[in-house]
């Protein structure tokens, strides 16, 4: 049986558990002020709630029907199936990577593409988002063109950044393949029905992918834009897309308790409104869930950081590393700072510490522990010190670093967004302040 097929057996509940013991805020602000507030956890809550409901009805909601889309879970694995790959590659940037990276590294883990023999013939896939000669340059002149999936994803089709990647790619895959061979190796997924690669696959006969015109980039790591290359790559989609649908449920329940994406969101705003902590720092344990990180960051900056008077600032980080750069300023630092904790349970080959050493008391304590119960064990030491040094945190624990655990964890995040939106009193969707850069690149750009 399949990590994913075991994990089918596990309850709801156990898949992805929200611990918020060490999250009651403390009621005084850094400024010394009282922030007592009239409003109580489950007006917050319901306040959401309403919001979610309303945004539902008119239809802003569409990531949530991803979960359901039968047609295209088939059409993906029919792709998938149909051919065989050396390499995939996803040139796309923000929301167009973010969460592939977050699912490649926590479900294929972060050596997937150094190791062959754990790949067993499956691709590798790289996820590109910054066009950078040295990787860019370097990735290209690795690979096989006639034996790599080239996957440019971008819902505008307009992107700058992926726009000149795909300039690139096509550039050398008509060298070693001759122009006519380029629109075979490549499958754009973007708007179903504009901008420029909507166009160029028109003309040129490139397979498509459609991403929902009312999925927003950062809430679409479940459309084709994640799917496909993860099931390119041999992932389970089907218990991914399981596991969102079963959080997406546990999500709609009207107790407090008993939503996640409830007691998240509102635990967060309220950590920020009572005491002043704005700056969320969002710390996996462990190189598969690092990724996470990146992805928690970009949901909640882009959706939140909306009004100049209001609103979180997302910080990722990394465990146990960080604890040696960030944790000082966590502790004793300005008191703005609320920590989220992403852990999962085994799925790594136990990495036993042997004992040698013995007399030795700081070797002796580590011998026959394997190297996840150290990072265990670190990360409830830093949670239980940061919580008696004054620092609210919270703990997302999965049970397993696999299809449905990310599943459900993609579909918390993204629905606290949407829930802490209506809380802080912006739109989720959209990002204006974005546009000013992208209008002065294209002006340099032309100039
Ligand atoms: O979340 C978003 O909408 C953005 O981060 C976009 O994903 C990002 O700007 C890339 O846009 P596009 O997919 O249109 O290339």
């Amino acid at each position: 049986m399949t990590d994913a097929g075991r994990n089918a057996e596990i309850a709801p509940e156990e898949l992805l558990r929200l611990d918020l013991a060490n999250l009651p805020v403390p009621i005084r602000r850094p400024d010394g002020s009282d922030g007592r507030t009239a409003e109580r956890p489950e007006d917050d809550f319901r306040a959401a709630l309403t919001g979610i409901g309303r945004r539902r009805a008119e239809g802003e909601l569409a990531f949530l029907d991803l979960v359901h889309d039968r047609d295209l879970v088939e059409e993906v694995k029919r792709t998938a199936d149909r051919r065989s790959y050396e390499d995939v590659i996803v040139f796309g940037i923000g929301g167009s990577a973010l969460g592939t990276r977050a699912l490649r590294d926590a479900i294929l883990g972060p050596a997937w593409n150094a190791d062959a023999r754990n790949r067993r013939g499956l691709p590798r896939l790289h996820v590109v988002d910054n066009p950078d000669p040295d990787t860019v340059g370097s990735l290209l002149a690795r690979v096989d063109p006639a034996k790599t999936l080239y996957n440019v994803v971008s819902k505008s089709g307009r992107t700058t950044e992926t726009l000149a990647l795909y300039l690139t790619a096509t550039e050398s895959i008509a060298r070693a393949l001759g122009s006519r061979a380029t629109a075979d190796r490549l499958v754009f997924t973007t708007s179903p029905d504009s901008g420029p690669l909507r166009r160029i696959a028109r003309d040129e006969g490139i397979a498509t992918f459609s991403i929902p015109t009312g999925v927003g980039g950062r809430f679409s790591a479940l459309s084709a834009v994640g799917i496909l290359p993860l099931a390119l790559a041999g992932a389970d989609i089907d218990a991914l897309l399981d596991g969102a649908a079963q959080m997406a449920e546990r999500c709609r329940k009207t107790s407090l308790k008993r939503n996640p994406a409830g007691r998240l969101a509102v635990s967060l705003v309220r950590a920020e409104r009572i005491s002043g902590r704005r700056i969320v720092v969002f710390m996996p344990y462990g190189d598969r869930l690092t990724a996470c990180g990146r992805f928690f960051q970009q949901l909640w900056a882009e959706s939140l950081g909306k009004r100049p008077d209001r609103g979180p600032t997302p910080l990722a980080a990394s465990g146990p590393a960080d604890q040696h750069s960030l944790l000082q300023l966590l502790a004793d630092g300005p008191a703005d700072k609320v920590v989220v904790f992403l852990e999962a349970g085994g799925k790594a080959k136990p990495l036993q510490v042997p004992d040698r050493h013995v007399g030795i008391p700081e070797l002796a304590r580590l011998a026959g522990r394997s190297l996840h119960d150290i990072l265990a064990i670190e990360r409830r030491a830093t949670a239980q010190a940061l919580a008696r040094s004054g620092c609210p945190n919270a703990t997302v624990a999965l049970a397993a670093p696999d299809e449905r655990s990310l599943g459900a964890f993609l579909m918390l995040v993204q629905l606290a967004t949407v829930m802490a939106a209506e809380l802080y009193g912006v739109d989720p969707f959209g990002q204006p302040g974005v546009e000013g850069t992208k209008a002065l690149v294209a002006r340099y750009l032309e100039g």
